[in-house]
């Protein structure tokens, strides 16, 4: 046996009594999940099971799940359907992507074709009676302006998403800046 083969044989043995040992000391601790998993009967003033099962609908963190507990499946919402009537929805803010007021069912999007800005290029606009894409489209991260739509707003569903009439699965209380302003002094 040569002398490098001795030290790999030696230095192998010492990895494996510390592994060995890493695993008797964190292996040692009781575990915890099992005591906790089971509903204990809740001392007076404790939260109940049931309560932290399902919680109420807007208080809960994870309200996707609706209230399902995580152990469960919960029946699938029914699909929201796609508002097509051309009405545009109030913006929350000035800066917010406008929701898109018709479907678009089998446009394309990719890299060879934009089906958007057949409609919504400034110079199509007027033949389709769109709205062109504003400036800030053509503008590069450096506030440049380029001759065609900037390629950080070229793919527009990152943004800009069809109408539909699912209700909000997370409740909020958002206030508009124009309801912030208007609101009396007293409050
Ligand atoms: C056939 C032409 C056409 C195509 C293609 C088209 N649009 Fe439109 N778009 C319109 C017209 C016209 C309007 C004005 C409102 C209306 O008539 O529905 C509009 C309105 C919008 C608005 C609302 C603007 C605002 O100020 O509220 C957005 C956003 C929008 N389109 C995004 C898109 C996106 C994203 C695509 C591609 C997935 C697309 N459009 C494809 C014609 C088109
Ligand atoms: C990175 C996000 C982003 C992408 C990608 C994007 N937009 Fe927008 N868009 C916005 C924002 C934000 C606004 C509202 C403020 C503004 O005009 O910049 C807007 C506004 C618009 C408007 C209304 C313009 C106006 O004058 O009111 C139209 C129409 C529109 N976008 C269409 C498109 C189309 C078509 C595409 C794809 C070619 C696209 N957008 C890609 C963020 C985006």
């Amino acid at each position: 046996m040569s002398s490098k083969s001795v030290l790999v044989a030696v230095g192998l043995l010492v990895v494996t009594a510390l592994v060995f040992a890493a695993g008797w000391h964190f292996g040692s601790h009781p575990v915890r999940a099992v005591a906790s998993s089971a509903p204990a009967a809740a001392p007076d003033g404790a939260v109940a099971w049931q309560a932290i099962a399902a919680p109420l609908p807007g208080t809960q963190i994870d309200a996707v799940r609706r209230g399902v507990p995580v152990d469960q499946e919960g029946d699938p919402p029914p699909l929201a359907r796609v508002e097509n009537a051309d009405i545009k929805r109030l913006r929350a803010y000035p800066m917010q992507p406008p929701t898109i007021p018709h479907t678009i069912d089998g446009y394309q999007v990719d890299k060879n074709a934009n089906r958007c800005m057949l409609c919504h290029a400034r110079a199509n606009a007027a033949t389709f009676q769109a709205p062109p894409v504003s400036v800030t489209h053509y503008m590069d991260r450096d506030d440049q302006f380029l001759a065609t739509v900037s390629p950080r707003r070229y793919f527009c569903n990152q943004c800009h998403v069809v109408q539909t009439d699912a209700q909000p699965l997370v409740a909020n209380a958002f206030r508009d800046i124009d309801s912030l302003i208007a609101r009396p002094e007293a409050q």
